[in-house]
Formats: C-alpha cells, structure tokens, sequence
C-alpha cells in the first residue's frame, strides 16, 4: 500500500490545506535523486527536460489511488505515463509533439513473441549489412530531404546513410508495431550518434550500437508488459494541444483523480523537436527517422519565442492550457508540476497566479505552517537549455508544486 493511505498524507488527502513533512521528504528526494534515469522503458530515448521515474513514481504512489486516473497533459517521452502503469493506474498522456506520442506509445505497446522474434533475427541478419556501399540513389526512397536538414555535414552524412539503409531494412519487419520498435530503436543509437557529439561513430559502432540497444529494449519491453500484464491497455495516449484536452473522449467519461506534469517552462526554451548535429546546426532528423510529421516551430512547443523572458504569450498560453486541465480534474483531485523558471521570482508568483485563476489551491507544507522552508527547489544547468537570461550561465531553477482542485 502507498503512501496514499498512510495516516501522514490522510489528512491533506481528506481536504486538509496541508502536506505533511513526511510526504515533502518523500517527494522531496525523488524530486531531487540524481541517480542516472533508468528502469522500465525509460532509456527508450533520452526526451529533453524529461523528468526522473522517482520523482513521478513517488508523486503517483502518493496523490492516487489504485485504479486511479492519472492524467498527464504534457507527457513528453511518457515518463509519467510509463510509471502510472507500473503502479496499477489508468493514464492519458497528452502532448502536442508528434514525436514524444510515438515514443510513449513504443515503450507501453507490447510486442508478441512472432514480432520479438523478428526483431532479434532483424539484428542478426539486417544491421550486420548496412554498409557505405550502398548507392545513394538506391536509398532515395528513404531520404527525405525536408527531415534529413543538416545531415549532410561531414560528421553526419555517414550516419544519414546508416540509417537510410536501417530504414530501407524495416520490410523485414512483420507489423507496423514491430516497425516503430525498430524505428524507436534506431532514434535512440542515431540520437547517441549525431545530437552534440563531437567525436565521428564508425559505421562498425553504429551497427554495433543498433543492435545492443535493441536487445537491450526488447528485455525492457519484456520485463514491464510481464509486470504490467492488461494494463498495458489502460493508457489512452494523445497528440493534441492541452487546450483541447476536455474533448478527448475518456475525460468526458471520467475527470483525472491526480495530474502529474511538467509543462512548458517560463523562459526557458527547450530544443524538444530537434537534434544538434556537427556543431549547433538544428536537424529535425527524428520525424525522419520516426516517420512522424513535423510541422511545427520552436516556439510552438515552449509556449513562445526564445527570446522573450517572461513573456505574456507563455502566461496567456499556460492559462488556456490550465483552465483545460483544471477542466478534466476530479473536484479535489490533486495537480503536482515540476517546473523550472529561468527567472523565478517574477515568474513563480505570475505562475501561481494563473493556477488560481484556473481553480488550484496551492497546498502549504508543515514546514511552511512553522516558517521554515516552503517549496522543493532544485537547480538544474543545462546545455540544452536556453534560459532567457543576460549574463547568466544557461541554468534554471526548478521546483515542485502541490496544488488541488478546488
Ligand atoms: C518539460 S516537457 C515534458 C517532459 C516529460 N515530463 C518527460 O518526462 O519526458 C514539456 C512538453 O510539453 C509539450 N507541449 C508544449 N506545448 C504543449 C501544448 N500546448 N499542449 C500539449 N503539450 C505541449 C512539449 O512538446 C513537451 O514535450
């Protein structure tokens, strides 16, 4: 039994105001544990500012019940959507991004033993032969010039090759499930290959590599659908603008008992839709690879331009979406965010106001009640990120937020 029903976290969970100490620590830790991600499907692919399996572990354990809904409306690579699951809840996981649904959806679809099978004798017998000697015009057919920008820099027109011939090889594969393993598969070599690497990969590691993480998924995949049995089916998963998220149907059918989220951070712009490749130079080689569509910008996924710091576009945004959110949660039904700020005093107090607005409370901590410390904060620096700060190192701060469904 979860900390749910333990009488430290009964009190808040009966409609006190208050989150005890014990329950702070808990979330606290996992919020803050600096263990590399691992478990499950998790390492699938490394999704930009995903957050740690503890920490959505822990908060789903904590603020629902067994068979409980957990809603998540920013999913990313489904971080949470995977741990809902493992922990005997029912999930919908939305995001606007195309690529974070297709990765959600590898990691919790399972595979038969004909499709397993297929896969490995695809390691054996196909990615041994991608080889440089392939004619160009031969793999055409599987080279999108539009998703392959950039990928004809030197250090990634060998890779670009590799894996045209690992995408001319899916045929091979017998279902379209079996064919998004070995797409998501080959995501996350040429991921490791291409994204900020500095040193040249030979063809020989990348056919190594291929096929190592793609055994290494099957066991993954292997391990949690044995642990998670049918409820593997209880994840409705959705590529949609959280805005919309009371018209997904299994919402209207049933509000969510907890939301655990990180969204869009204020000031801070994440690269979620691209790779950086031979130096900073963007490529949106991942819809390629996944065969997803990509039309959308930057700011499209990060409620607003880089360039704008705490900008009324993020907060006009964040509100709509919230409003939605609030829309689809249980009267009483819990909101727990990891949020990170570039700015954070001016950005956490019009954040918090937006969530009153849309109808959360936030929930005082016992240290707060005796004037110690308030919220769980930590730092998190980042290359990836482009805080929107002068003379500041790229880094954020990010903190925890507990609120409930008025
Ligand atoms: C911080 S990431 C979530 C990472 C996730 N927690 C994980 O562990 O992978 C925020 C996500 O919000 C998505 N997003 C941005 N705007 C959105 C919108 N209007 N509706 C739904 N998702 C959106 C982005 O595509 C991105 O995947």
């Amino acid at each position: 039994m979860g900390a749910f029903a333990d009488t430290s976290t009964r009190r808040a969970l009966e409609g006190d105001t208050i989150v005890s100490k014990e329950l702070v620590s808990l979330i606290g830790a996992a919020a803050t544990d600096k263990a590399r991600i691992a478990g499950w499907t998790h390492n699938f692919y490394r999704y930009p500012a995903r957050f740690s399996p503890q920490f959505a572990a822990k908060v789903i354990e904590c603020f629902s019940p067994e068979r409980g809904l957990v809603v998540d409306p920013y999913m990313g690579g489904g971080t949470s959507v995977v741990e809902a699951l493992a922990a005997n809840r029912r999930v919908v996981g939305n995001d606007l991004n195309a690529l974070a649904v297709f990765i959600a959806k590898v990691k919790t679809t399972a595979l038969s033993v004909e499709e397993e099978s297929s896969l490995r004798a695809w390691t054996e017998d196909c990615v041994p032969s991608f080889t440089y000697a392939r004619s160009s015009e031969e793999l055409l057919a599987f080279v999108d010039s539009a998703r392959t920008k950039n990928l004809s820099l030197p250090r990634a027109r060998f890779i670009k090759k590799a894996i045209a011939c690992a995408l001319s090889s899916l045929g091979e594969l017998p279902t379209k499930d079996s064919r998004d393993f070995a797409r998501c598969a080959l995501l996350r070599v040429a991921q490791w290959a291409l994204d900020g690497r500095e040193a040249h990969t030979s063809l020989r590691e990348f056919r190594k590599k291929l096929a190592s993480t793609t055994l290494l998924m099957l066991d993954a995949l292997r391990s949690f659908t044995i642990h998670t049995g049918d409820r593997l089916n209880w994840s409705v998963l959705i590529n949609g603008d959280a805005a919309q998220l009371a018209a997904c149907a299994s919402l209207q059918a049933e509000k969510a008992d907890l939301v655990v989220t990180s969204p869009p951070y204020p000031g801070v712009h994440v690269l979620y839709h691209r790779w950086q490749v031979d130096g900073r130079r963007e490529t949106p080689a991942p819809y390629w690879i996944t065969g997803q569509s990509d039309g959308q910008g930057a700011s499209f996924y990060n409620f607003g331009d880089r360039k704008e710091a705490a900008a009324d576009r993020y907060f006009e945004t964040s509100l709509k979406t919230l409003n939605a959110v609030r829309e689809v949660t249980k009267d009483g039904g819990f909101m727990v965010q990891l949020v990170a700020f570039s700015q954070p005093k001016a950005q956490l107090s019009r954040y918090l106001n937006n969530m009153a607005k849309a109808g959360f409370r936030e929930m005082r901590t016992e240290e707060r009640v005796s004037g110690g410390r308030e919220r769980i904060w930590r730092d998190v620096p980042s290359r990836k990120w482009h805080a929107a700060l002068s003379g500041r190192s790229e880094s954020a701060r990010e903190v925890v937020l507990i609120h409930r469904a008025d």
